[in-house]
């Protein structure tokens, strides 16, 4: 059984599909899990901003039976009053489970090594796997049935693109990663992606040419700059503008959705329009974080009653 979740690198396409189908149990009848986490306390350490990930791990929490210890200050330097191992050694004391959103996955990975309760990734550097769970729970309660539809991620290869390509590849939906020329996605990890799409028959595309872009079934974008990017918007805008989520790529692409993780900036990344359009799921994301959370919580630490 999975003892963290940091990636889902090494999860098999059985694992997360099962995985998906309890986040769906969750979100259809919550009453299930109501005392899962009963007598569970988990810390949140959180070096970033959050709005929807702090909020719903928190309310995630107390729907099953749980609570929060939420830390930010302390955490704004997880390794500067003490070792992020200490840190590591002590919450274990009491806690049942870590959550962290940290700078460098390097920290995820010192917790890790020394917590002996579960860790969980709400973000880094490298993947952000809890949103990556919600947007395919989004596009299975759209769509029904996720395999084999295409996906087309546009902008900055991040974080968020990483999560999708390795939870796409393990789901069988096929990715178009279309980016500016010297902001693709991380090469090691769209190769580990690809390998884990060999079961599922997933096809992963990279592509800088925008309108090469048709026949998909969603459009994905994120911030062009994420947390901890101090380059001035005005030194990339004009660079990113022709891959900017509009009614016309809309069209041109044949996709039916538009997604997009937020936080969201207006008629940059993606339209104000699109955003407040019928086709946008960016809220059913959103409400879905909680329940994508829920389930992994349910996985790693929970006890049906
Ligand atoms: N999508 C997401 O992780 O949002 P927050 O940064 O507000 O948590
Ligand atoms: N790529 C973005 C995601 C925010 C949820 C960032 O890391 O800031």
């Amino acid at each position: 059984m999975q003892q963290d979740l940091l990636t889902f690198k090494d999860t098999t396409p059985a694992q997360m599909q099962e995985l998906l189908a309890l986040a769906l149990h969750v979100k259809r009848a919550p009453s299930d899990f109501r005392n899962t986490l009963q007598g569970k306390s988990l810390v949140a350490l959180f070096e970033k901003p959050s709005l929807r990930t702090r909020v719903s791990f928190d309310i995630g929490i107390q729907k099953l039976g749980g609570h929060l210890v939420y830390l930010d200050a302390q955490a704004n330097n997880l390794a500067g009053r003490e070792d992020t191992k200490d840190m590591a050694l002590n919450l274990s004391c009491w806690a049942d489970g870590i959550i962290a959103r940290v700078y460098s996955h390097s920290t995820l990975e010192e917790l890790q090594a020394h917590a002996s309760v579960p860790v969980i990734n709400a973000l880094c550097d490298l993947y952000h796997p809890c949103q990556a769970l919600a947007d395919y729970l989004a596009m299975a309660e759209v769509f029904h049935d996720v395999k084999g539809k295409t996906m087309a991620y546009i902008g900055d290869g991040n974080n968020v693109t990483h999560s999708l390509l390795i939870v796409g590849a393990l789901l069988g939906v096929h990715q178009v990663v279309v980016t500016p020329k010297g902001h693709e996605a991380n090469p090691e990890i769209v190769s580990l992606a690809r390998n884990l799409a060999q079961t599922t028959g997933a096809d992963i595309r990279e592509t800088h040419d925008i309108s090469s872009l048709e026949n998909v079934d969603v459009l994905y974008t994120d911030t062009w700059l994420s947390m901890g990017d101090d380059t001035p918007l005005a030194d990339i805008k004009e660079k990113f503008m022709p891959y900017q989520i509009n009614h016309d790529l809309l069209q041109q692409s044949g996709a039916q959705y538009v997604m997009h993780c937020q936080p969201a900036h207006r008629d940059l990344e993606i339209t104000g329009a699109l955003i407040d359009s019928e086709a946008s799921l960016l809220m059913l994301q959103a409400e879905n974080r909680m329940h994508a959370q829920n389930a992994i919580m349910i996985q790693l630490l929970g006890e049906r009653i």
